[in-house]
């Protein structure tokens, strides 16, 4: 797949006032007394210009907020662009992870060529360097990205490619930098894979053409293989829960399965072999029980818990990470139609266990269903699953946090730790034996939806059904799928979430064992 915008990062031994580049990135608290060393030295070089500017009040440091100040024949960078990062006790990587994006989109949007980061001063005392590069890796992708793979005058005044330096004159500091930057650039590589992956719509992106993409990941990473099961294989399988969503549509379900088998086995052998798990409908229009007319087309995000998947494995083979892990991504399409299941159906599922469909829009956890059981099938002890399940999660939390549901504390911890260091948000919910009880059919083992109530928690209470004894744990990301507007640090449409919350939770799971 192209960039959309050709990203090349890196790092360079350099001195911040001499650096030569379009846009020199140095952050600011909104609490600082006096100008830290870095900008009082940029400071001194520009005449105070820096320091007028503040004094102004034109520019407080605060969140989300930057601002320009030229350069002058004694300062190497064309332009310096201070981004604001709050207060400094409540400085985060995310704070960085923000800033650095949005100095990336700040820079595409002035059609800067070359950028310098040094927003690392503000938290190198603060954080380790190689998180700190990690971080500047990660969001810088994120910033810079941009859909327009189908806007026939794209090319108009587009910026071909972007080339950002973490720069730096202690060699020492920016060795560690780089380490923190490759593992980054991997990582918002990645995420910017699954962006464009979920931006592109339910006409060009369909269940063939999704393991189609997956194929394409495996043939260009190492130790990672892509089988995909069509529907001839799904129904030898019996794999009636995807079977029975993509009835409906003339572009038959796939399930799609990816392997990762790490080339220091002896390392893996001490972890659990983990499955990661993704929801991929690639258009969910409800189905028989049809969604209404407005925001419908949203749907097309129907898929990125799948995506997030494949994008996280290709991830961890760039990464080489010693971990076994294995994706699974069930993909159908969700249309009415002639041949579509519909209310009252009883679905025999990949486990054995049959379930009355009661409502066709609640289709995620009929595809799920079996592909997690097929996961605790091949032996995998971790189970993570990711979909856009329900909008009753998105009533409750928002679009800030994504729902996590599961039956492990130490995997939900270990979760929770990931979300922290990544910076995609997660807050914990139930999905006990009481919603489980709403699940219970009175004509089969289990009924697709609950009651009107709790419906996040009654959608997992329902996937847990599936997981045997294996560890669990469940993210309900239906509204984190996407930005409905720009933000100051991203495109619009699909955030890519999930891809940093899994690759995190995997490189911390083998950085403890170590
Ligand atoms: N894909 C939707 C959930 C969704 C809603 C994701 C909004 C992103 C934004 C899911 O398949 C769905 O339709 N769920 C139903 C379940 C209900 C019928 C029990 C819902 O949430 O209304
Ligand atoms: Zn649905
Ligand atoms: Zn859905």
């Amino acid at each position: 797949m192209k960039q959309i915008i050709n990203v090349r990062l890196n790092t360079r031994n350099v001195d911040f006032s001499r650096c030569k580049t379009d846009v020199l990135v140095v952050g600011v608290f909104s609490d600082a007394k006096k100008l830290d060393s870095l900008n009082a030295q940029l400071d001194k070089k520009l005449a105070g210009a820096i320091g007028r500017l503040i004094k102004l009040g034109d520019f407080k440091g605060a969140d989300k907020t930057s601002a320009i100040v030229y350069g002058n024949e004694k300062i190497g960078a064309r332009r310096i662009l201070l981004v604001g990062l709050g207060e400094k006790d409540k400085a985060t990587l995310d704070t960085l992870r923000k800033a650095a994006a949005n100095a990336a989109k700040k820079s595409v949007e002035i059609k800067a060529k070359t950028v310098a980061l040094a927003l690392h001063k503000a938290f190198g005392k603060k954080f380790d360097l190689s998180a700190v590069g990690r971080a500047c890796g990660e969001g810088t992708y994120f910033g810079s990205y941009i859909y327009d793979e189908y806007v026939t005058d794209s090319q108009n005044g587009r910026l071909g490619s972007l080339k950002v330096e973490v720069i730096e004159p202690d060699s020492g500091k920016l060795r560690q930098l780089k380490k923190g930057l490759t593992a980054g650039a991997i990582i918002g590589r990645a995420q910017s894979y699954a962006r464009t992956l979920a931006n592109r719509p339910g006409n060009v992106i369909y269940p063939a053409t999704l393991a189609a993409a997956a194929k394409e990941v495996a043939r260009g990473a190492k130790r990672l293989s892509c089988t995909v099961f069509d529907k001839k294989q799904l129904t030898e399988k019996g794999m009636g829960g995807i079977l029975a969503v993509g009835s409906g549509s003339q572009h038959e379900p796939r399930l799609i399965i990816l392997k990762y088998s790490p080339a220091n086995n002896k390392a893996a052998s001490k972890l659990p072999v983990v499955a990661l798990v993704g929801k991929a409908v690639t258009f969910d229009s409800g189905g028989i029980s049809i969604k209404p007319a407005a925001n419908m087309d949203e749907m097309k995000l129907d898929k990125t818990g799948g995506i997030a998947v494949l994008a996280t494995m290709k991830a961890l083979a760039e990464l080489e990470l010693p971990i076994r892990v294995y994706g699974f991504i069930p993909s159908a399409e969700n249309l009415p139609g002639g041949s579509s299941y519909r209310p009252g159906d009883i679905i025999n599922t990949f486990c054995g266990k049959t379930v009355e469909v009661q409502n066709t829009d609640a289709e995620g956890r009929m595809i799920l269903c079996d592909a997690l059981a097929y996961a605790v099938k091949q032996k995998c002890e971790v189970i993570i699953d990711i979909a856009t399940l329900t909008g009753a999660c998105m009533v409750a939390l928002g679009k800030h946090k994504a729902g996590l549901m599961g039956n492990d504390d130490e995997l939900i911890r270990q979760l929770q730790k990931a979300s922290e260091d990544s910076g995609e948000k997660v807050w914990h919910m139930p999905s006990g034996d009481e919603y489980a009880e709403e699940m219970k059919s009175k004509i089969a083992d289990l009924k697709n939806i609950g009651s009107r109530w709790g419906g996040a928690c009654t959608a997992a209470a329902f996937l847990r059904q599936f997981i045997g004894d294996a560890k669990w744990a469940h993210l309900d990301i239906a509204g984190m799928d996407q930005f409905q507007n720009p933000t100051e640090y991203s495109a619009v449409g699909s955030s890519g979430f999930g891809v940093r919350l899994m690759t995190t939770y995997l490189m911390n799971l083998i950085n403890r064992k170590k």
